[in-house]
């Protein structure tokens, strides 16, 4: 098991299911420190079939998990040395707090601690469409040095279901800490056409 660790924060957008499976892979290179925000909570309700089994399952691959309202958890000082942070999925109301350093519960602080310190921040914001007010957040923390890494669909590597859509996100998230596991079969130039 590797000694780096590293802060997953599961927020109340839709997209719990990346969430799920990105921790999965995680827990396989690093220690994982997982926050899931109430409103977290309540849409895994809406999107998987067992809010209970999903949350053991968290359990099970995290070092801890913990809810918002911990702020004086290890992850919300910066001497504790991580090798970053993912928001996934990420919400608005999220976005905006980062974006104005608010740190209101333990998933903005944490978030803010990677900015302060230089850490790599790595943002999933699921909203559709993006108001302005939105596009001006991510630009400010893309700004900061944060990769916004939105759920966006692709065609080009063929995919065979949703399962697949998952894990190109959770690949493309994965690239930014420079970890490779092939979750989905990247371009290798033009077919032909004949
Ligand atoms: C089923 C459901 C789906 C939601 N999907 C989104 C979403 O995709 N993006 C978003 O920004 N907010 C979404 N919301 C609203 C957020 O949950 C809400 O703004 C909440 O306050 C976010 O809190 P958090 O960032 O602390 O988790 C959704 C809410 C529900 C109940």
């Amino acid at each position: 098991m590797s000694e780096k660790r590293i802060v997953l924060a599961l927020t109340g957008a839709s997209g719990i299911p990346i969430g799920l499976r990105l921790a999965e892979e995680l827990s396989e290179d690093f220690k994982l420190f997982t926050i899931v925000s109430d409103s977290a909570v309540k849409v895994m309700e809406e999107e998987t079939d067992s809010k209970k089994e999903k949350m053991e399952k968290l359990e099970s691959l995290s070092e801890e998990v913990y809810s918002e309202e911990e702020v004086e958890a290890s992850v919300a000082s910066g001497s504790f040395q991580t090798e970053g942070m993912i928001m996934c999925p990420c919400s608005m109301k999220t976005l905006s707090g980062l974006a104005t350093g608010r740190s209101s519960n333990l998933i903005e602080r944490a978030g803010d601690v990677c900015i302060k310190e230089g850490r790599k921040l790595v943002l999933v914001p699921r909203e559709t469409p993006f108001s302005q007010i939105h596009l001006e957040n991510m630009l400010k923390l893309s700004r900061v040095g944060a990769d916004i890494v939105p759920p966006v669909l692709g065609f080009y590597f063929d995919p065979d279901g949703l399962g697949d859509v998952v894990d190109y996100t959770v690949g493309k998230v994965l690239e930014r800490f420079e970890i490779s596991k092939g979750l989905y079969d990247t371009w290798e130039g033009e077919r032909s056409l004949v």
